[in-house]
């Protein structure tokens, strides 16, 4: 009940629940179960983005936990540095890496190729790679590079990896988003910036909204697998560094470490309460709305929604 409060308060106001403060509060408050209590032996993880930042952190604790870890970034010597290293910290052995750039679909269909051919049982697939851009880049293909990486090729890899999930019991799906999607609605015809007015902020928060709404329309539409999507608060990492320079050296003290960033995403993949609920969106380790202010719950429709499920179909290639 004093948990519940105490949450409450420190929610409402955004610096307090997205700033390390709300972390402090609620790790402290609540009985958070510590992520280095989970056994993940046996558990086949594949990880995205997992060479910087949060995805280095949680993959961290998903090696010491000894799971079977596949980790992704863009570059195969990259990738390697961060295989070795997480097996001479973990002393878990089984950690690998395949290299794709989640924008590039036809680097992601090798990807889930390899994948398919290596591992029989995919017990977690998480979507954390994404990067804010501050110049407008196109894939090979001309497609915006924010929604290539962060919504198209993530949605063809979740569907190139439907079955082996299904065969799996327990399965997750996770995706990393961003409380920067709570200022974007939920827009089709915008989703990708043109040259014209592109913004990187506007544009990485018009992804990111478009990533909760389809965790949500997956989930509805595959009740065997626990989809769901979540926003780390604002971490200290080289994305934050590169993007937001400005906003990293004004917060600095207030961002969350990337452990802290990660706790959530480690805590839906491998505790049980996950499971008992589908489609939901999470911050620290709690349910939250994907919507705070009206102007983006009323672009929210139904409608929209269909066409956003139409378009991301076709452009992948589905
Ligand atoms: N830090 C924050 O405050 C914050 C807040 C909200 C949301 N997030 C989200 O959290 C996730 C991780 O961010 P971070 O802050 O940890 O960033 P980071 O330190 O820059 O790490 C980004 C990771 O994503 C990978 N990556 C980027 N673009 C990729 C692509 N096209 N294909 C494959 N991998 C790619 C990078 O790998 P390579 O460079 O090796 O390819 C790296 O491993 C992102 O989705 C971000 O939007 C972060």
């Amino acid at each position: 009940m004093l948990s519940n409060i105490i949450d409450t308060l420190v929610e409402a106001p955004i610096v307090s629940s997205f700033s390390r403060v709300g972390y402090d509060v609620r790790s402290r408050t609540e009985d958070w179960a510590d992520t280095s209590s989970y056994d993940l032996t046996g558990k086949v993880i594949m990880l995205t983005g997992a060479t910087s930042g949060i995805g280095l952190a949680a993959a961290r604790q998903f090696a010491a936990c000894g799971a079977t870890l596949i980790i992704n970034g863009r570059r195969d010597e990259k990738n390697d540095v961060v295989v070795r290293e997480l097996i001479a910290s973990s002393g878990n052995d089984r950690v690998s890496q395949i290299a794709a750039d989640m924008g590039d679909l036809d680097q992601v269909s090798s990807l889930a190729a390899q994948l398919l051919a290596d591992h029989d049982q995919l017990d977690v697939l998480i979507h954390n790679a994404g990067a804010l851009s501050a110049e407008r880049r196109v894939t090979s293909t001309g497609m915006e590079a924010t929604v290539a990486s962060q919504v198209v090729g993530p949605f063809l890899l979740t569907n190139k990896l439907l079955d082996r999930l299904s065969e799996t019991p327990g399965s997750r799906v996770l995706t990393m988003s961003s409380g920067g999607m709570y200022s974007a609605g939920l827009s089709v015809s915008r989703l990708e910036m043109n040259e014209a007015d592109y913004n990187g902020t506007e544009q990485y928060a018009r992804a990111k909204r478009a990533q909760v709404t389809l965790n949500e329309m997956m989930a509805a539409r595959h009740p065997n697998i626990a989809f769901h999507a979540l926003h780390p608060g604002w971490v200290d990492t080289p994305g934050v560094d590169d993007a937001l320079p400005g906003f990293a050296k004004v917060m600095g003290p207030l961002l969350r470490t990337p452990a802290q960033g990660a706790d959530t995403l480690v805590w839906l993949a491998s505790d049980d309460e996950p499971l008992s609920s589908n489609g939901k969106f999470w911050h620290d380790r709690r349910q939250r709305s994907i919507h705070k202010l009206p102007s983006t719950r009323s672009s929210d429709t139904p409608e929209r929604r269909n066409k956003l499920w139409d378009w991301v179909t076709e452009v992948s290639g589905l």
